[in-house]
C-alpha cells in the first residue's frame, strides 16, 4: 500500500513530528500530516506487523493530535485516528439490511468432496480445467463493512444473512479494520466488503485466565470470544479485548460516475490484492492460486500441518473458482455459492460422558471443580479431565454426573466444555452438589458477594501449602531448577518440607536416602536453592503467591521497600497510594503480611 519511496517519505515526516513534539512545538497547522503518519505507522503495526516506531513514540504523537483535535474540533476528520476511541454505552444495536445478502459456504470433508465440487463445476462451465483461489477459513464472527467516499459509515454482523446488527463503533475498535481506504483510486465509490472478526489464541487465553480470576466464567473458543465481543454494549470494554480481522470478499460495489471497473479487476485474487493495496488485512500472503483440484487439495492438507503455529484460529481453507465471469455463470443456490466451498478440517470438538467432578484447592484457597471425563481423543490429544471453574459455570451448562457433554479443544488453547447434551440423559445423572467445606482439611468454606468462587481461607490448609510451595520454586518466581511439583509433593508427604521457609532449611541428608536422588542431584538442587537467594526483591514478592500479585506489581512493591518484613508496617491506606495498587490487591497485601512468619523467617535465612 505505501511504495518505498513513500514510506521513506513518511518516515522523514515521522522524525520531524517526534522532533517537533519533544519540543512542543507542534501546531494546527501539522495535523494533517500527523494524522496521516499515525495511520502510516498503524498500517504498519497492525497490518504488517512490522513497526517502524516504537510504542512511546507513537503514544507522544497521538496524544498531540488529541489536543490539536480537542481545541479545533472543526478540524477533526471521521477517520482520524482519535475516532476511533469508544464513546459511552451503546442502547442496543439497530437491525441492518445487507447490500447483499451475507450468504454461507457448503461443506466438503475430505478430498473426494472436493473432486466432486470440481467435477459439478466443470460441467456447469463446460471446462477442462478450473482455476481455484485457495485461502484459509477463519474461525471467528462474520462482519459486513460499508465504505462510501473511502470512509466506513457501517460495520455490521452477519444475522441470519439478509440482515444483521449494526454494530460499527465496536468494528471501529478493531485496528485491523481502516477508517478510512482510498478506494476512490481505483474510481470506486461505495463498496461492501466481508470479513471475519477474530480475537488471537494468545489474547483468548489471557482473557479467559481475566475472567476466571475474576471469578467469571471462561469462553469455550475464540470464535465465541469474537463473535460475543461484536454485541458488547460498552465499546471500551471491545477495545481491550484487541480484537483483529480479516476481509476476503468485495461482495458489491459502485463506481464513481464515469469510472470503468479497476483494469484487471477479473478474479478473486486480484479483488484481495486490491484490498491488501487499500490497507486492509486481506489473505494476500495466504492465498494460493491453482489449476486443477489436484494442488488445491495438497494446499489444504499443507496448511492443515501449519494449522497451529498460526496466531489465531482457522477450521478449513475456502475454495474458491477465481474468475468473476466464472463465478457468475455457476451462480448461487439460496443458501451458498456454487462458485465456493469450504473444507473442513478434522473437527476439535468430541462427545465424551461426565463421570464425576473432584473439587481441589489452589493455592490462594479457591477451590476449583475438575470434571472427569471418559478419556477421548479431541484435537490429536486425550482429554480426561477438564477445568469447570466454578458453581456458577456447572449451573449455567446444567452439568450432570453421568452427562454428555461436547468437549472442544481449540487449537493449543485448553480444553473446554461446550454444552452437555440433555436429550441424551437417561434418568439416572446426578445433580452436582458443591461442597460447603473444603475437600482437604474440612474447614468451611467462604465466597464473596460478588465472587463465583469458593474459598478455603485456611491459610494452613495443606493444599495451599503445597501450591504455594511449587509457585514459589516455578520458572517465573524463584526459579529452583530441579525441584518441580513432583518433588515439593513427595517432600511434603514425607514430612521433609512444611513451609515456604523450609526450602531453606531441608535436610539433604534425608532425601539421600530416597530412591532416585544421587549426590549429583542433590548438590544441583542445593545450588539452586542457593542461588535463589541471589533472586532481585520482585520475584521473591511474586513468589509468595499472594492473591492479586502478578509480576507487574510485584515490581512497583519491589521498589517501595527493601525487604519483605517492611510490608509490615505499611497500613492498607498506604499501600493503595502504590501506583497499580488498587483497593483489592492492597486488602490482599495486607492480609497477606499476617503470615509475618514467613517474612521473618526468610529474613533470617537471608532471602
Ligand atoms: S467467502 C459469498 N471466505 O465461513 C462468499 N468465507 O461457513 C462467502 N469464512 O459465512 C464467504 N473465512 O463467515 C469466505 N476466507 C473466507 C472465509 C469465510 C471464513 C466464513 C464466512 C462464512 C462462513 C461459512
Amino acid at each position: 500500500m505505501y511504495s518505498k519511496e513513500r514510506t521513506v517519505f513518511l518516515q522523514n515526516i515521522t522524525n520531524e513530528l517526534v522532533k517537533k513534539e519533544s519540543t512542543g512545538s507542534i501546531f494546527q497547522n501539522d495535523i494533517v500530516q500527523l494524522r496521516e503518519v499515525l495511520h502510516f505507522h498503524e498500517y504498519r503495526y497492525y497490518i504488517l506487523n512490522d513497526p517502524l516506531l516504537s510504542d512511546y513514540e507513537y503514544d507522544q504523537l497521538y496524544k498531540a493530535l488529541e489536543k490539536l483535535e480537542k481545541s479545533n474540533p472543526e478540524l477533526i476528520s471521521p477517520d482520524s485516528p482519535t475516532q476511533r476511541v469508544a464513546k459511552g454505552l451503546t442502547k442496543d444495536f439497530p437491525t441492518v439490511q445487507h447490500l447483499v445478502p451475507m450468504l454461507s459456504l457448503d461443506n466438503s470433508y475430505n478430498a473426494e468432496d472436493l473432486i466432486d465440487f470440481d467435477r459439478k463445476a466443470r460441467e456447469l462451465s463446460g471446462l477442462d480445467m478450473i482455476e481455484y483461489c485457495v485461502e484459509p477459513k477463519f474461525d471467528g464472527g462474520s462482519i459486513s463493512l460499508i465504505y462510501e467516499n473511502n470512509i466506513l459509515v457501517r460495520g455490521a454482523t452477519r444475522g441470519d444473512g439478509a440482515e444483521g446488527d449494526n454494530v460499527t463503533n465496536n468494528i471501529k475498535q478493531i485496528r485491523t479494520i481502516p477508517l478510512s481506504a482510498k478506494f476512490s483510486d481505483f474510481g470506486i465509490q461505495q463498496a461492501e466488503i466481508r470479513g471475519e472478526v477474530l480475537i488471537n489464541k494468545s489474547n483468548f487465553v489471557r482473557y479467559n485466565e481475566q475472567l476466571v480470576e475474576q471469578g467469571l466464567s471462561p469462553l469455550a473458543n475464540p470464535r465465541n470470544a469474537a463473535a460475543g465481543t461484536l454485541r458488547i454494549k460498552d465499546a471500551a470494554e471491545v477495545a481491550k479485548r484487541n480484537l483483529e480481522a480479516f476481509v476476503y470478499h468485495v461482495s458489491y460495489f459502485t463506481l464513481e460516475e464515469g469510472k470503468q471497473i479497476p483494469a484487471g479487476l477479473t478474479s478473486h485474487d486480484a479483488s484481495l490484492k486490491l484490498l491488501w493495496e487499500l490497507g486492509f488485512r486481506s489473505p494476500e500472503k495466504e492465498k494460493k492460486v491453482f489449476t486443477g483440484i489436484e494442488r488445491v487439495i495438497e494446499y489444504c492438507n499443507e496448511f492443515e500441518q501449519i494449522r497451529d503455529t498460526l496466531p489465531y484460529e482457522i477450521d478449513g481453507m475456502v475454495i474458491k473458482v477465481n474468475s468473476f465471469a466464472l463465478q457468475e455463470k455457476l451462480g448461487m443456490t439460496s443458501h451458498h455459492p456454487r462458485w465456493a466451498i469450504a473444507y473442513k478440517f478434522k473437527a476439535r470438538q468430541a462427545t465424551t460422558k461426565l463421570l464425576d467432578v473432584e473439587f481441589q484447592v489452589g493455592r490462594t484457597g479457591a477451590v476449583t471443580p475438575v470434571a472427569k471425563l471418559e478419556p477421548v481423543a479431541v484435537g490429536g490429544v486425550t482429554v480426561s479431565s477438564i477445568s469447570v471453574h466454578n458453581e456458577e459455570y456447572i449451573r449455567e451448562k446444567d452439568l450432570r454426573i453421568g452427562d454428555t457433554v461436547l468437549i472442544e479443544r481449540a487449537g493449543d488453547v485448553i480444553p473446554q466444555i461446550v454444552k452437555s447434551l440433555p436429550d441424551a440423559r437417561k434418568g439416572d445423572e446426578k445433580v452436582l452438589v458443591f461442597p460447603k467445606t473444603c475437600p482437604v482439611c474440612q474447614n468451611q468454606l467462604f465466597k464473596e458477594e460478588e465472587e463465583a468462587v469458593w474459598r478455603c481461607i485456611n491459610i494452613e490448609c495443606p493444599a495451599q501449602v503445597v501450591e504455594r510451595i511449587i509457585h514459589f520454586v516455578s520458572k517465573d518466581a524463584m526459579d529452583i531448577r530441579g525441584f518441580g511439583e513432583a518433588n515439593v509433593c513427595k517432600f511434603y508427604d514425607m514430612g521433609f518440607l512444611k513451609d515456604i521457609p523450609g526450602i531453606y532449611t531441608l535436610d539433604f541428608s534425608k532425601i539421600n536416602s530416597l530412591e532416585g536422588f544421587g549426590q549429583k542431584s542433590i548438590d544441583n538442587l542445593q545450588l539452586a536453592i542457593n542461588n535463589s537467594k541471589k533472586q532481585p526483591l520482585n520475584r521473591l514478592i511474586y513468589a509468595l503467591g499472594i492473591r492479586f500479585v502478578g509480576e507487574t506489581t510485584a515490581k512497583t512493591l519491589a521498589q517501595a521497600v527493601n525487604h519483605l518484613l517492611d510490608f509490615k508496617n505499611f497500613s492498607v491506606e498506604q499501600l493503595q497510594s502504590l501506583e497499580d495498587v488498587g483497593p483489592k490487591v492492597g486488602g490482599s497485601i495486607h492480609h497477606f503480611s499476617a503470615m509475618k512468619k514467613i517474612f521473618t523467617c526468610l529474613k533470617c535465612l537471608n532471602v
